[in-house]
C-alpha cells in the first residue's frame, strides 16, 4: 500500500513542477509568480482543492505525443477567500506557455459548470500564449466552449479575470465577458492582434506596452478595471474585492462586522461644498467621510475620472457608489463616464448590491466629438441601466443636477427609492446664466436686466425646494446626517421587491 501512496505522491510532485524548474526560474526572473504560487496567495491558506491534476492533452502532431505534462498548462479547483467558496483556474505559463488546448479548456469548463451548479464565483488567473498552436481548430473550439460558459454565467455568478502575463488573439474575449478585468503593470498585456500584425496591416509602429499594457487598458480603452504593481498586490486586492460580492445572483452580499456606527454624523460635510457654484471639490472626500472606515474600492479609477464608481460598506453591508466628480470636467456626463457608470450600475443590479448615487452634474458635455461619438446612445446606456435597476437606490444631490443629467442620475423618475438633496442643491434645466441668455436673447445688451433675471432664476431654481415641493426630492437633509440617512434608508429598503415586466431580455442601447 505504501508503495502505491508513494507513487501517487511522486505523480503529484511531478504535476506540481509544471514545465520544470528552469521554466519556473524564468517565470520568477520576470517578476511573475507561478500558477500555483498565485493560487496560494489568492486563497485562504491550505484551502485549495485541486482537480484534474493529471489531465493530459490528446494531440499527437508536431511531436506532441511525447510531450505530455500532467495538468496540461492550467491549474483548476476551488478554495475559499475569507471562508467563502470560490472556483479558480490559473494558467501555467511554464507548460506550453499556458496555451489553451482542448483538454485544458475542458478543465476550465468543468470548474465553471461546478461553480454554476453550486452558485460560487469564478476567478481566472490568465497567463497564456493563446490557442495551443499544435492543436489547431481543437483549441479554437475549446475557447468557444469557455466563451459560451462565460456568457451563460454572466449575471448568475461573479466572474473575475486577472491578467498576469500575455493574453492575446481571441483569448482576450473570455476575460472581456467577465465582470471585472485587472492587470499587472509591466508583465501583462492584452490585444486582439500584436504589434507585428499591427505594423503589417496599418503601418503603425507600437510597442507591446503601448498597444495592450496595463496603462493603456486602464486609461484609454477602459478594458481593465484596475492595475496593480505586481502579482502579490493584485491577488491581495482581488481578495479585497471578493469580500464585497455575493456568491451568486440569489444571495445578498456578505455582511462584515464594523465598528463604524450608522449613527455617526460627519460635521465637516456641512462645509465641503464651496459657496461659489463654479468651484470644484473632491467627491472622494465626501465618499470617504460617509462610508464605513473610509474604505472605498474604486473601479476604473484611472478612466473617465469625471465619474467615480466603486464598492464600499455602510454598517458592514456592501453598497455600490456612483458619483459625479466636480474636480474633473466639472463632473459632467460624457461618453466615457456614461459607459463606465452604466456597466457598474448593471453589475450592482445583477448581484443585489444597493446603489448609492452622489449627484453634482452640470449636464452632458457639449461638442462635436461627443455627438459624433454617439453621446445620445452612450448616455442612454446609463439612463437605461438606472431605470432598469431594481436594487435599492438612494440618491443624494450635493449641488448641481441640471438638465437631462438630473433625470439620468438615479432620479425619482427612474424609480429612485430615496432621493435626498443637500441644502446646497440646484435642480434646474440648466445654470442660471445660460438659461437667462436663452430666455432673454433679444435683450442680451441690457446688462442690468440680464443680471436681475439671472438672480431671479437663481433664486427660483438654485435650490432643492422646487423639486422638494413636487415630491421629486424626498427630503432636504443636513450634509452631516448623510451617513445616518443612508444607513436608515438601507434598512428600510432591505426587503425591497420590484420586478420588471417579463421579457426575454431588454434591448439596451449598445
Ligand atoms: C503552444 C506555445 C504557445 C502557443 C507559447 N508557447 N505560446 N505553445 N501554443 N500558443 C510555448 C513556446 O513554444 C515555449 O515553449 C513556451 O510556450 C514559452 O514561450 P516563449 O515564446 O519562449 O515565451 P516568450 O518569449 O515570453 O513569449 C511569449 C509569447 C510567445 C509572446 C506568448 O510565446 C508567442 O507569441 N506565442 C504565440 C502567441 C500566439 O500567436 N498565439 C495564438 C494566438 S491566436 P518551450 O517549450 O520553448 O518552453 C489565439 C486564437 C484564439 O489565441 C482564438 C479564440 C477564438
Amino acid at each position: 500500500m505504501k508503495e502505491i501512496l508513494d507513487k501517487l505522491e511522486k505523480k503529484r510532485a511531478r504535476a506540481r513542477l509544471g514545465g520544470g524548474q528552469k521554466r519556473i526560474d524564468a517565470q520568477h526572473k520576470r517578476g511573475k509568480l507561478t500558477a500555483r504560487e498565485r493560487i496560494d496567495l489568492l486563497l485562504d491558506e491550505g484551502s485549495f482543492e485541486e482537480i484534474d491534476m493529471f489531465v493530459e492533452h490528446r494531440s499527437t502532431d508536431f511531436g506532441m505525443a511525447n510531450r505530455k505534462i500532467p495538468g496540461d498548462g492550467v491549474v483548476t479547483g476551488n478554495g475559499t477567500i475569507n471562508g467563502r467558496l470560490t472556483f479558480v483556474f490559473s494558467q501555467d505559463f511554464t507548460v506550453f506557455g499556458g496555451s489553451l488546448s482542448e483538454t485544458n479548456a475542458e478543465k476550465i469548463c468543468k470548474i465553471m459548470d461546478m461553480a454554476m451548479r453550486v452558485g460560487a464565483p469564478v476567478i481566472g488567473l490568465n497567463d497564456s500564449g493563446g490557442a495551443r498552436i499544435q492543436e489547431g481548430v481543437a483549441s479554437l473550439a475549446g475557447y468557444a466552449d469557455v466563451f459560451q460558459k462565460n456568457i451563460l454565467a454572466s449575471g448568475v455568478i461573479p466572474q473575475i479575470s486577472v491578467i498576469m502575463g500575455p493574453c492575446a488573439g481571441g483569448a482576450v474575449y473570455s476575460p472581456a465577458m467577465t465582470d471585472f478585468i485587472f492587470m499587472v503593470r509591466d508583465t501583462s498585456y492584452m490585444f486582439v492582434t500584436g504589434p507585428d500584425v499591427v505594423k503589417t496591416v496599418t503601418n503603425e509602429v507600437v510597442s507591446l506596452e503601448e498597444l495592450g499594457g496595463a496603462s493603456t487598458h486602464t486609461t484609454k480603452s477602459s478594458i481593465a478595471d484596475g492595475a496593480f504593481d505586481n502579482d502579490v498586490e493584485a491577488l491581495a486586492e482581488i481578495r479585497r474585492l471578493f469580500d464585497f460580492l455575493p456568491a451568486n445572483n440569489r444571495e445578498k452580499p456578505p455582511l462584515r462586522p464594523t465598528f463604524d456606527t450608522g449613527q455617526r454624523d460627519e460635521p465637516s460635510l456641512d462645509s465641503v461644498v464651496p459657496t461659489s457654484a463654479s468651484k470644484p471639490y473632491d467627491m472622494h472626500e465626501v465618499i470617504g467621510k460617509i462610508v464605513d472606515e473610509g474604505d472605498f474600492f474604486e473601479i476604473q479609477a484611472e478612466h473617465a475620472k469625471n465619474i467615480l464608481t466603486g464598492f464600499a460598506r455602510i454598517e458592514g453591508a456592501p453598497i455600490g457608489i456612483v458619483a459625479n466628480q466636480p474636480m474633473v470636467l466639472a463632473g459632467c456626463l460624457d461618453i466615457n463616464s456614461s459607459r463606465k457608470a452604466a456597466r457598474f450600475v448593471r453589475f450592482c443590479d445583477c448581484f443585489n448590491i444597493p446603489i448609492i448615487t452622489f449627484v453634482d452634474v452640470p449636464g452632458f458635455l457639449p461638442g462635436t466629438a461627443q455627438e459624433y461619438g454617439g453621446i445620445i446612445k452612450q448616455g442612454a446606456k446609463l439612463l437605461y441601466a438606472y431605470g432598469e435597476a431594481t436594487v435599492p437606490k438612494i440618491t443624494i444631490i450635493t449641488r448641481k443636477a441640471y438638465g437631462g443629467a438630473y433625470d439620468v442620475m438615479a432620479s425619482k423618475h427612474l424609480r429612485g427609492d430615496l432621493n435626498y438633496a443637500w441644502p446646497t442643491a440646484e435642480i434646474a434645466v440648466m445654470g442660471a446664466k445660460g438659461a437667462v441668455e436663452i430666455i432673454f436673447r433679444k435683450e442680451i445688451g441690457d446688462r442690468e436686466k440680464i443680471e436681475a433675471k439671472t438672480r431671479e432664476y437663481e433664486e427660483k431654481f438654485a435650490n432643492p425646494f422646487v423639486a422638494a415641493e413636487k415630491g421629486f426630492i424626498d427630503e432636504v437633509i443636513m450634509p452631516h446626517a448623510t451617513r445616518r440617512r443612508i444607513a436608515r434608508g438601507l434598512k428600510v429598503l432591505a426587503n425591497k421587491k420590484l420586478e420588471n415586466p417579463w421579457r426575454k431580455h431588454g434591448n439596451i442601447p449598445l
